[in-house]
């Protein structure tokens, strides 16, 4: 939560943000699960979220279908 606002960018993207950008994309939970344990860099800037290693699989398939599930920011 250091990292996430829920809405707005913070360090990395807002999640309501991150939801509304794959809001159509039907492959969005895989991918975000991946992200999630793997790490990401350059889908919204230069800043680098570092892989979530002590996350589980399961974890990370649930943590990406509720960044998913939030509202579009106002
Ligand atoms: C379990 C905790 C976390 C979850 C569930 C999470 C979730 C996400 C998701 C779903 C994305 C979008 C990836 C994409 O669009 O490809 C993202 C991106 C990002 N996160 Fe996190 N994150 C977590 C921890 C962190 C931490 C601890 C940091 C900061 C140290 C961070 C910084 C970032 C940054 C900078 C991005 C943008 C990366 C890019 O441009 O590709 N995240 N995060």
């Amino acid at each position: 939560m250091a990292c996430h606002g829920l809405v707005r960018k913070q360090v990395g993207p807002g999640f309501a943000q991150i939801a509304a950008r794959y809001r159509n994309d039907p492959g969005a939970p895989t991918q975000l699960a991946t992200k999630i344990r793997n790490g990401s860099v350059g889908n919204w800037g230069r800043v680098i979220m570092p892989r979530q290693s002590r996350v589980t699989d399961s974890d990370a398939k649930a943590l990406a279908e509720w960044v998913l599930s939030q509202p579009s920011p106002p």
